[in-house]
């Protein structure tokens, strides 16, 4: 075929209609590579360049071509199963929970009330992605995006000692953005995009995911309008994960149903948001002391299991008995 022998475009300038002025527009908005261009909607492009959205389509068309987006062959796609590569959580439990840990590719969703450890265990992904790949860890670097403030150096460096790292190298390979509202979070998540490849990011944490949505979008009379939002913003990260082939995780605060005692306890009130989206569902819940129960909920291809870890000074851990 002739699209064998014509040389793939390398970067955006080489792309057709991109000319230096169009590009420098492109850049400057956050779609400097072909890969955020792959990802963009022909509307964003229109208005960042003034071209027609015809022919931001076309641009578009052609970065999915030059990425070779589209129809693939199954052995294709096994491939690509084959190229998913895990993140330790720090617990083998939740691990092999997990088919190995935090999986490239796809979006995993930490659901769980308030304490059930969301938090500390985006903290040590953070660490352990740093980690090499013969311990667990991709060589990369994370980006946190922090939408509670919650976001603590200090725990960072105790992991670090724990781990055997040195603690100023893995506060570097973090890099952290606090969101102030939805739109901000959705903004920053758009830019992540420019330098995912530059800063070898393997890892891209939202924290919480739904925070803001559910706090500005209140009542039932918004639910339409919260769920469209937060439903864009999780293809968008859904489409991240797939094209850079990075570990999404996102949080999930949701409220113990009080009447569950006897009932399925994964069934929280507010629930998991990936509906329409690929990823792993992980409910979490405390246990008394410093012990958590994780639950892979809807897994396509993994048996609905549970594992018990356990949140301590130096991290995520397996709990003394339950190795
Ligand atoms: P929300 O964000 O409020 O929904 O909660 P979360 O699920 O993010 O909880 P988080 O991960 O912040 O867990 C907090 C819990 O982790 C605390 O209540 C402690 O039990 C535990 N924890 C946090 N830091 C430490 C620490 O340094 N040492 C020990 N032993 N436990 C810690
Ligand atoms: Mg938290």
């Amino acid at each position: 075929m002739s699209s064998k022998v014509k040389r793939r475009p390398r970067d955006i300038t080489e792309l057709p209609e991109v000319g230096p002025a169009i590009a420098d527009k492109l850049s400057s908005a956050g779609f400097g590579t072909i890969e955020a261009l792959a990802v963009a909607l022909p509307q964003e492009v229109s208005s960042v360049t003034g071209l027609s959205l015809a022919a931001s389509q076309r641009i578009i068309s052609a970065a999915r071509e030059a990425l070779d987006l589209g129809f693939k062959t199954a052995d294709e796609l096994y491939e690509r199963r084959l190229k998913v590569a895990r993140i330790t959580t720090g617990s083998k439990n939740l691990d092999k929970l997990l088919g190995g840990g935090v999986e490239t590719q796809i979006i995993t969703e930490f659901y769980g009330e308030y304490g059930s450890g969301k938090t500390q265990l985006c903290h040590q992904l953070c660490v352990n992605v740093q980690l090499p790949r013969d311990m667990g860890g991709l060589e990369g670097s994370a980006v946190y995006v922090d939408c509670e403030g919650t976001f603590r150096p200090e725990r960072i460096v105790a992991m670090s000692r724990a781990r055997g790292l040195d603690p100023s190298k893995t506060l570097k390979n973090i890099i952290v953005a606090r969101a102030y509202n939805s739109d901000h979070q959705m903004l920053i998540v758009e830019q992540v995009k420019d330098f995912i490849q530059e800063r070898n990011v393997k890892l891209l944490i939202v924290d919480s995911v739904t925070g803001f949505f559910r706090a500005e979008y209140p009542g039932r009379e918004t639910l339409v309008l919260r769920q469209q939002k937060l439903n864009k913003h999780l293809h968008t990260l859904a489409r991240i994960a797939d094209t850079f082939e990075v570990a999404v995780v996102v949080t999930n605060q949701v409220m113990a149903r009080p009447d569950a005692v006897f009932g399925d306890p994964t069934i929280a009130v507010g629930g998991h948001v990936l509906f329409h989206v690929p990823g792993a569902r992980v409910f979490l819940r405390k246990l008394r002391g410093g012990r958590r129960v994780a639950r892979l909920v809807d897994s396509p291809y993994l048996p609905e299991s549970e594992a018990v870890f356990e949140v301590t000074e130096d991290g995520i851990r397996d709990p003394l008995g339950y190795e």
